[in-house]
């Protein structure tokens, strides 16, 4: 079975994080196939809205440490994948909504920020661990969280590692409700099938007004050049390290 399942509802081309063993961490690989399934979405005229789904406890545990680690020893060769994911979900123009039953990390987290319709479950839990871990923020994240967030709850997140709950994303303009993790699905899903049926073009147009691309993509750029080198400091070595050899 894949690792992300991409698949038609109608007009909503879902996309499920299918790794819960490894509580949905992104590969490379799986970064690809994302980025390619959002651009068959922003390309067909059948598809209208994409919905982000993921299997068992949770949302995504971010970017795979494995994959950080043999970037960063140098051992990784071929592209990265996450930059093509990024570029085309900050350009989509086409509604995206997620449904988020469990926690999300680093870019679990923030690519919730480009997303148009967000319900996440009370008890799920928010992080974005990239100082911890030796790296900057990235998925213009230093950018959309403050601007969300407001600089003091932002850093708290993004400086301080200090989870966000459901209920705050909820209140705080992360998220459009905060529910039992169970209603989750059921609410995005219906939330994406109301999207579909509505006059495409004045949707796609209403988006364009309401976001920024060009600036978001500047940031994302600035944060990844500084995120590639930190990938090889010593700080971030120690501790993918520290993560693989933790058991
Ligand atoms: N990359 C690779 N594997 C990951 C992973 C990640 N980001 N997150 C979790 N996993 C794997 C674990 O290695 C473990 O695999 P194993 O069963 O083969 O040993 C499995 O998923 C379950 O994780 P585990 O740590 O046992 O579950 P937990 O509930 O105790 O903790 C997390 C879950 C997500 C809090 C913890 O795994 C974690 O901190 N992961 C790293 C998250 C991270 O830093 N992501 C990058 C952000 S930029």
């Amino acid at each position: 079975m894949s690792d992300i399942l991409v698949k038609r509802d109608g007009a909503v081309q879902e996309i499920r994080f299918n790794r819960p063993a490894k509580k949905n961490a992104i590969t490379n690989s799986m970064y690809g196939v994302m980025a390619d399934a959002i651009t068959e979405a922003e390309q067909s005229d059948d598809i209208r809205v994409v919905l982000f789904t993921a299997e068992g406890d949770f949302f995504s545990a971010g970017n795979d440490l494995m994959d950080f680690a043999s970037q960063s020893s140098g051992a990784f060769s071929g592209p990265r994948e996450v930059g093509r994911f990024l570029d085309v979900m900050i350009k989509a123009k086409k509604p995206i909504v997620a449904a988020v039953q469990g926690n999300g990390v680093g870019v679990g987290t923030t690519m919730l920020f480009h997303c148009d319709l967000v319900y996440i479950a009370e008890t799920a839990k928010l992080t974005t661990p990239f100082i911890d871990l030796g790296l900057v923020p990235e998925n213009a994240s230093s950018l959309t969280i403050v601007a969300r967030l407001g600089y003091v709850r932002a850093f708290a997140l993004l400086g301080a590692n200090e989870p966000l709950f459901g209920k705050d994303a909820a209140a705080w303009g992360v998220a459009n409700a905060a529910l039992p993790a169970a209603e989750i699905e059921p609410r995005a899903r219906a939330a994406a099938h109301a999207l579909a049926n509505k006059p495409a073009e004045a949707l796609k147009l209403t988006k364009g007004l309401m976001r920024d691309p060009e600036t978001l993509i500047t940031r994302m750029l600035q944060e990844g050049e500084i995120f590639g080198e930190r990938l090889k400091s010593p700080e971030a070595a120690a501790a993918f390290a520290a993560f693989l050899g933790r058991k």
